[in-house]
Parts: C-alpha cells; sequence; structure tokens
C-alpha cells in the first residue's frame, strides 16, 4: 500500500493537472483522500467533487460550473434540481423509504399500464439499473428459447446470445457476458455461456452467426451512445430473422 502521504500527493498531481485553478481548495479536500484509499477503483475517476447540479449545468466543489453534456452518462434526460422533481421526491421520502415487492403501492400498475401503450408491449418489468434490465432481458430470451420439451435444468437448444461488437450493457455478469470487449469480460471468466458478437452492421456476418435453430437473440439497440446507427439493412435483417428465431430485441 502507498503511504498516505505519497498518495496525497499523486491526488493532488492528478487535480492541478486536470483543473490547475483548484489545486489550492481541493488541497484540503479529504473526500479525494478517502475515495483514493477506501473505494474499489472500479471508475476512472475525475479528481474532481462535483456538489450540485441545477438545470442543464453542473458545479464542482471550487464553485466551478460545467454545462453537463453527460446527463449521468446518458440517464439523466430531465436535468437537475426541477422544482416539481424536487418536490415529489420529498413527498415521497416522507411517506415511505421502502415497501418491498410483496406489496402493491399505488404508481407501479398506473405507471405499467402508460408505458404498455407508449411502446406498444403488453407488459413492463421495472429495475433498478441499466445493466439489471439487461440481465432481466437476457433472462426472459433464455425462457423464450426454451421448448415445452426442454425441461429446466438441461441447456436448451436456443440458448445462445447476439450481440454487437464495441457495445457496452453494464457490470453484472449477465451484462459482460455480452460485453465484446475483453477487458470487461476476460478477468471475470468463466462468464454467461453461448455469446458470440457481431460485427456493428456487418450483414453477411450477422447471417452467419444468425443460427435460425439456435439463436435466440438479446440485442441491446443503444452500442456506444450515439455512434450507433444501423443501416435499414442490418437491421431489417435482424428483425425478419425475428420469429423464425425466437429472436427478442
Ligand atoms: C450503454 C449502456 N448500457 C448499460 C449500462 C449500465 O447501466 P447501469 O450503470 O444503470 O447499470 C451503461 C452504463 O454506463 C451503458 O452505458
Amino acid at each position: 500500500m502507498m503511504k498516505t502521504s505519497s498518495k496525497k500527493k499523486s491526488v493532488l498531481r492528478l487535480v492541478r493537472k486536470a483543473n490547475p485553478a483548484a489545486g489550492r481548495i481541493v488541497k484540503a479536500d479529504a473526500r479525494l483522500l478517502d475515495a483514493e484509499q477506501f473505494l474499489l477503483p472500479t471508475y476512472k475517476r475525475q479528481p474532481v467533487v462535483m456538489t450540485h447540479g441545477r438545470g442543464a449545468y453542473v458545479f464542482d466543489s471550487t464553485g466551478k460550473k460545467y454545462l453537463d453534456f453527460l446527463g449521468g452518462i446518458a440517464v439523466n434526460a430531465l436535468g437537475h434540481a426541477h422544482p416539481r422533481i424536487v418536490k415529489v421526491i420529498r413527498r415521497e421520502a416522507a411517506r415511505a423509504i421502502h415497501l418491498s415487492n410483496l406489496f402493491h403501492n399505488a404508481y407501479q400498475g398506473p405507471l405499467g399500464r402508460k408505458l404498455a401503450a407508449w411502446s406498444g408491449m403488453d407488459r413492463v418489468f421495472f429495475s433498478n439499473s441499466g445493466t439489471e434490465a439487461i440481465d432481466g432481458a437476457m433472462k426472459l430470451a433464455r425462457l423464450f428459447g426454451r421448448h415445452s420439451n426442454e425441461p429446466a435444468g438441461t441447456t436448451a437448444k436456443k440458448h445462445r446470445f447476439l450481440a454487437l461488437e464495441n457495445s457496452f450493457h453494464g457490470r453484472t455478469f449477465g451484462a459482460i457476458s455480452v460485453t465484446s470487449t475483453e477487458k470487461y469480460r476476460l478477468p471475470f471468466s468463466p462468464v454467461v455461456p453461448g455469446a458470440e458478437f457481431v460485427r456493428f452492421n456487418d450483414v453477411a456476418d450477422l447471417e452467419a452467426k444468425f443460427d435460425d435453430t439456435s439463436a435466440p437473440f438479446s440485442w441491446k439497440r443503444s452500442r456506444a451512445k450515439a455512434e450507433y446507427i444501423p443501416s435499414a439493412k442490418f437491421s431489417g435483417i435482424a428483425l425478419a430473422h425475428s420469429p423464425r428465431s425466437t429472436a427478442l430485441f
């Protein structure tokens, strides 16, 4: 383990490099040192302590204002501290913190009805994170691919997942299993078996790997954020395969 004094110096070097003006103020900020010492290094964090946001802007502990293009990695579409959202969160926190899925609450059913109507789907599954949503979709694909004469506990014939190369889906075991980037997947081998990766927009690769006798197709549409715009031919072929292969999108 690094001694605290040399650790402190290396953190401060990073802080000054990222934001020279902030160095003097952040020097006194023990929070960066605590993070360095006590958090698992699962993310490469900028040496900046964010304190609050307002609308489309966020502010760090030195008072510096940033236009928030990140949006919580593309999940905070509603901005920061909108008064109506703050009001509802305050109200609900004062009512009950957590009641579990063992009972009904006043909101899930009606929200499910709205989401089903907007999406054209029959039912809704709520999860707390993107990676749980992917894991849920993979489990649905496996259930959907299992024929009634294939008992639970056996490997169903249709058990393969096809996913896009260069995609990212989150950090649970299911999600990393369908993530082609090796640094996310290989350290945790063996991962959930059955995944294969298709080159983005490569119709021949898709055709070759889309085995219509054995491939439920679980494919998250959003690849690495905005760069993912599949060609009409590529998505058309994937969609055309879906009835034959019990594909799920
Ligand atoms: C494209 C994509 N999918 C899934 C995830 C995982 O979402 P979560 O962090 O909510 O588990 C991320 C997270 O960055 C992501 O960028």
